[in-house]
């Protein structure tokens, strides 16, 4: 019952091979949904699944208009909107140069990591909440294996999944309140059949241990319930040897991290006076910290990078990015935990 193209396959059905699992996990649009509690997952995200794409701009403007501000599908949109735009706007030919914040900001930090990082490990790469999914192709430029990028929002996804399908970039762009421009056009990158997108937790990966030799955690950390436990699953799924980009504003907020999970931002009375870049490096220290991310180690790391994201035509966030290369160790010290 699957729909394929000639090398992918867009609808279908994974099924555990463990006879005492025999688990199923759908692809849809060309995303596989490989989550731990898929009924939760299909059920929180059933408006982005079965949405469709292929209605005129003025169609959506009304639905958009009777969803209203604030709605699901106003958040849909904005999340496309200044995401695509950061991701892809520079092959847009209708977009300004001269516009008061350029799209590409996050391909800076993606380069920056990269320049920092040790190459020698073969293998394949993850892109932990690669939104819509530019930093995966850019990756796909560098590593001779298999680039995965994985999020959890799935309208985010199937964008990235088109463009690696069809080559084209679609997605509204918000001008002003509620009122989204569609803007369509092609993006070709090269490699990108080494390139595919799941629909996966960052907090609990689908991934065998030491699956990885390259990931990419980009303005992640701050976006997911537990931040330690995403560390510790990017460590557990890199190989030995294998590099980590690490970045984030640490825009700390309590509707998407609960405080007592946040690395700083609280506690100010601390040995790390509060501070989100000394709590990251004291995990990466080793040491006797009860939590320390024994299997990482800091190799270099950037205090403060421009990361600029646009809202609408008049608003714009600049964030400074603090950025670290980390690396797996070949084998992890005991752990001083009794
Ligand atoms: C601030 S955005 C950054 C996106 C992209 N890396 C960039 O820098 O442009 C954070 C991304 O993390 C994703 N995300 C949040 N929680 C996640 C989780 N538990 N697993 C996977 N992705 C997650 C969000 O959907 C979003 O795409």
């Amino acid at each position: 019952m699957s729909k394929k193209t000639h090398d992918s396959i867009l609808e279908g059905v994974l099924v555990c091979s463990n006879a005492d699992c025999l688990g199923e996990y759908p692809i849809i649009d060309g995303v596989p949904i490989v989550v731990a509690d898929l009924r939760n997952y299909v059920s929180q995200n059933i408006i982005p699944i079965l949405s469709r794409s292929d209605l005129s701009e003025t169609t959506e403007s009304l639905l958009g208009d009777c969803c209203g501000p604030g709605s699901a599908f106003d958040s849909y949109r904005q999340h496309l909107s200044t995401y695509t735009f950061d991701h892809y706007g520079n092959l847009d030919s209708n977009e300004s140069e001269d516009a008061p914040v350029l799209p590409g900001s996050v391909l800076n930090l993606l380069k920056q990591g990269l320049t920092g990082l040790d190459k020698k490990v073969g293998g394949a790469a993850i892109d932990l909440g690669c939104a819509v999914g530019r930093t995966s192709f850019e990756l796909a430029r560098t590593i001779d294996d298999l680039i995965i990028g994985v999020d959890l929002n799935f309208a985010m996804l199937r964008t990235a999944a088109a463009i690696l399908h069809h080559g084209r970039v679609a997605y509204p762009k918000r001008r002003v309140g509620i009122v989204f421009d569609k803007r369509e056009f092609a993006a070709a990158f090269e490699g990108s059949s080494k390139v595919d997108f799941w629909a996966c937790d960052a907090t609990l990966l689908p991934f065998a241990d030491e699956s990885f030799a390259l990931a990419a955690s980009l303005n992640v950390i701050d976006c997911v319930q537990s931040p330690y436990d995403h560390l510790k699953e990017l460590g557990r799924v890199l190989k030995a040897n294998g590099g980590a980009i690490i970045c984030a504003p640490y825009d700390w907020n309590v509707n998407v991290t609960p405080a007592e999970t946040w690395l700083g931002g609280h506690s100010q009375r601390s040995e790390s006076r509060g501070a989100s870049e000394n709590m990251l490096r004291s995990l990466l220290a080793g040491g006797e910290h009860p939590y320390a991310l024994q299997e990482l180690e800091l190799i270099s790391e950037s205090e403060a990078l421009p990361w600029s994201l646009r809202l609408h035509d008049r608003s714009f966030m600049n964030y400074l990015v603090h950025l670290l290369v980390v690396r797996k160790r070949s084998s992890s010290p005991p752990s001083l935990i009794s």
